[in-house]
């Protein structure tokens, strides 16, 4: 057990040691080093690049070997005066040259091929790293960065690995091949040259040394400049619209300016370097003459002869060529590894979202989701923008999912397909967690319609059929039917076959969201989440959309973040985010009844809503399903036939027909505003009519009881006069009237009669304390005078 932990402490040790000891030495293990990985490209075409160096060997050989005849020819045909011998001497020099020639042809050819295929896989590869790579590493780096990696870092890349890096290989052959011969000639000439390459060799590592952060400097300021070039023309909009195109011109001329001078800081240093390596080739010259003069002159038995020395000196330029190629092959060399470390960088990162090894292919979804405490951070970031969060959404279901702007939605949503994972907590789809799917066959049953929807420069077919490029026309112009744009695509001259502008630019907002809905839908998702993707739509144009998706999406489970009333009343659960935290969760009802978040929001923002919504049901039962547009009648049958080419009057007539059908769709619409408008007024005067008539009989009454107290009051004050005047049988009988019928009875009787209508108590109450009032004036005599029921038996 001891000795197990040991040797695994002693490996771990020796994997740790490993790099430290690389890091001392400054070196990395090839492999792994950016000069390693790209090398692995070459190593794919292996046989064709040994090929070409064989070729290339072979080419310098016969290049060269024309300088040893030199010596040969001053000795057979100058010094002899043979002719014969210089015509074959001519010969063999023109086989020679020919075959180099012949020779160097086909080494061009390959290393184009080469080069070609190389750049080829490499680009593949990067394009395909990039496909691999998460959300989080798009959010991290930026576009022109990204644009830059793949344009100029990948061509650079190609330049070095084919142009320069076989010119390398040529020039140490070529300097073995002509070193050698230059010591067949004369080894003491060899010998006393070999310092000074030495010299030059030393000057090229410190020149290496000097100019790697130079171009590290470069490559970066070009990163900068081509991001910014990049996100200015993408905003050129807002550059526009706050009118800041000096600020902008003074900001890229400034990180202009920042390459000029990196540049010119390389160009400095290779301006210096480069004569100072003339100067140390040309004293090697000067050397040779020296020597060979003094051997020549003063060295009894002449053993280096003029004819040797003049091929020696010819040697010798051959050999300064490939050396100072070397000095620039450092220099490409540090311009290729600055922009090699950066496509490395892409190549060998790895993504966060990975498959397991035994992850499942999901099977046909049937579409529950359920959030497990589910908490989430983007990658590299402190911040929890979800915090333990939990839900079931049963299949079919359609929830609405609400809240303020940042409080996570989108963040929430998209973690559904993955496009992030999960700081904590699990996701399930069909009751089986996300990770321990294939993406590939947990994304084909998700549609997402995003707020920031992307059309490709291509044509409006081509994106619609982007998810399912099998989908049939007729289910292609169902889609675009359902959401709500096959009238406006069939407008177009092109129709389904126009071209969309970059971004597509040449569509309206609104027009884009609508395309997109419909690429999603053409997939056929079984769940579909739709991110604010009706919010550059107007409200009428939703509504139908809405009705549309109503149907297809009976039985699918629809996500929907909006801040729409119309996508929220028909939800079976809304959700009411708040930073991070899921605050609600309930139905329209239960929400209101509870009177927190929701409810407040329904108060504040929902009722104008719901009043619009209310025409728009009204117009929509008032009319003839056919008359309200297309797009609500779902798909229409669309002939099988194919299609032949259009003449312009067809053409002409399809975009008349097109543009009758906006037309009566959007005067379906005004003249149902219009009658609402109508009977609205019509509703309110016949209203205030009925308001007028109750106020006239309430008056008449009012005055019919006034008049029947008057004359109550008349009655009793004259029959008080005849009871002061002491006739007591009138005085009993008023008596006896006061007894039964108050004033109010008296008007009651008489606007009953008159009206049907009954009078308030309060009025009965008025009357009566009048009447106590009148009496208490008159209230001794009348007690007095008047006797009670029993008194009177
Ligand atoms: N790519 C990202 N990297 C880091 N943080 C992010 C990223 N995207 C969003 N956030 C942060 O996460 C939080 C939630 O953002 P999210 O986009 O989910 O909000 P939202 O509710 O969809 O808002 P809105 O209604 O404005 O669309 C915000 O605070 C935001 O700053
Ligand atoms: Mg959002």
């Amino acid at each position: 057990m001891m000795q197990t932990e040991k040797k695994a402490q002693e490996m771990s040790v020796r994997k740790k040691k490993a790099p430290v000891l690389f890091q001392k030495l400054k070196v990395t293990p090839i492999m792994k080093s950016t000069f390693g990985t790209l090398l692995g490209f070459i190593w794919k075409l292996k046989w064709e690049f040994i090929a070409r160096l064989v070729v290339n060997a072979i080419s310098s050989l016969l290049i060269s070997l024309p300088v040893l005849l030199i010596k040969n020819l001053v000795n057979d045909v100058f010094k002899s005066g043979d002719l014969n011998m210089l015509g074959l001497y001519l010969v063999g020099l023109l086989v020679l040259v020919g075959s180099a020639g012949i020779l160097s042809y086909f080494s061009g050819y390959m290393n184009a091929r080469i080069g070609e295929r190389l750049i080829y896989k490499l680009r593949n590869d990067l394009y395909l790293a990039l496909q691999r790579q998460s959300f989080s590493y798009f959010d991290e780096n930026r576009t022109g960065d990204i644009m830059a990696r793949v344009t100029s870092d990948v061509d650079q890349t190609r330049h070095f690995l084919t142009d320069v890096l076989v010119q390398f290989l040529n020039s140490i052959i070529q300097l073995a091949v002509v070193l050698s011969l230059m010591f067949v000639l004369s080894v003491p000439l060899t010998l006393a040259i070999i310092p000074i390459c030495a010299a030059i060799f030393a000057m090229i590592i410190a020149y290496r040394r000097r100019i790697r952060p130079l171009y590290k400097r470069i490559r970066e300021v070009y990163g900068k400049l081509t991001a910014a070039l990049q996100e200015n023309v993408s905003g050129v909009r807002v550059v526009r619209a706050f009118a800041k195109e000096e600020v902008e011109i003074k900001k890229f001329s400034s990180k202009n300016y920042d390459l000029l001078s990196a540049n010119m800081n390389l160009i400095r240093t290779n301006t210096v370097f480069g004569p100072t390596m003339d100067l140390v080739g040309n004293i090697s010259l000067v050397v040779v003459i020296l020597l060979g003069a003094y051997a020549a002159l003063e060295i009894p038995g002449n053993s280096v002869q003029v004819a040797t020395l003049v091929s020696f000196f010819i040697l010798l330029q051959m050999v300064l060529g490939p050396i100072k190629f070397l000095a620039n092959f450092m220099s490409s060399y540090q311009q290729m590894i600055a922009a090699g470390d950066r496509i490395v960088g892409i190549l060998n990162h790895t993504s966060e979202i990975t498959e397991k090894p035994n992850a499942i292919n999901l099977p046909s979804l049937v579409g529950s989701i359920d959030f497990n405490a589910v908490s989430f951070k983007y990658p590299g970031t402190e911040r929890e923008v979800l915090k333990d969060i939990s839900f079931s959404i049963k299949p079919g279901e359609k929830v609405a999912i609400l809240g303020p702007t940042g409080s996570g939605k989108s963040s929430m949503v998209n973690l559904i397909p993955r496009f992030y994972d999960v700081s904590g907590g699990a996701i399930l789809v069909d009751g089986i967690d996300i990770r321990d799917c294939k993406i590939k066959s947990l994304r084909s049953q998700i549609g997402i319609v995003a707020h920031d929807t992307f059309l490709f420069s291509i044509s409006i077919k081509d994106n619609l059929l982007y998810g399912n490029v099998k989908a049939s026309k007729d289910e292609m112009e169902a889609a675009a039917k359902i959401a709500n744009i096959h009238d406006f695509i069939i407008s177009l001259p092109e129709g389904y076959n126009t071209i969309v502008g970059e971004r597509g630019i040449s569509l309206s907002g609104g027009q884009r969201q609508r395309i997109s809905i419909a690429r999603s839908l053409l997939i056929n998702p079984r769940i579909i989440i739709f991110d604010d993707s009706l919010s550059a739509v107007d409200v009428e144009t939703e509504y139908l959309i809405q009705q549309a998706l109503k149907r297809v999406m009976a039985g699918r489970t629809t996500l929907i973040i909006t801040q729409r009333l119309s996508s929220i009343r028909d939800a079976d659960k809304i959700l009411y985010l708040d930073n991070g935290q899921l605050k609600e969760i309930g139905s329209h009802a239960d929400l209101l009844a509870k009177d927190g978040y929701y409810a407040r929001l329904y108060k504040t923002l929902y009722r104008d809503q719901e009043k619009q919504l209310r025409e728009l049901d009204a117009y929509a039962r008032s009319r003839e399903p056919g008359m309200i547009s297309p797009a609500l009648q779902g798909a229409l049958p669309v002939e099988n036939e194919a299609v032949p080419e259009k003449t312009a009057r067809q053409i002409s007539r399809e975009q008349k027909k097109a543009d009758k059908i906006e037309l009566m769709r959007v005067k379906g619409i005004d003249e149902a505003r219009k009658k609402l408008e109508e009977m609205k007024t019509k509703e309110e005067e016949k209203r205030k009519k009925e308001a007028e008539l109750e106020l006239e009989q309430q008056q008449k009454l009012e005055a019919k009881k006034k008049e029947a107290i008057e004359k109550w009051f008349e009655r009793a004050e004259k029959s008080d006069v005849e009871l002061q005047k002491g006739t007591k049988l009138e005085s009993e009988h008023v008596a006896g009237q006061d007894s039964d019928s108050t004033p109010h009875d008296v008007a009651l009787v008489d606007a009953t009669s008159s009206t049907g209508t009954a009078t308030t108590a309060t009025t009965t109450m008025k009357a009566r304390k009048a009447l106590a009032k009148e009496k208490k004036s008159t209230g001794h005599q009348e007690r007095s005078t008047i006797p009670k029921e029993d008194e009177q038996h």
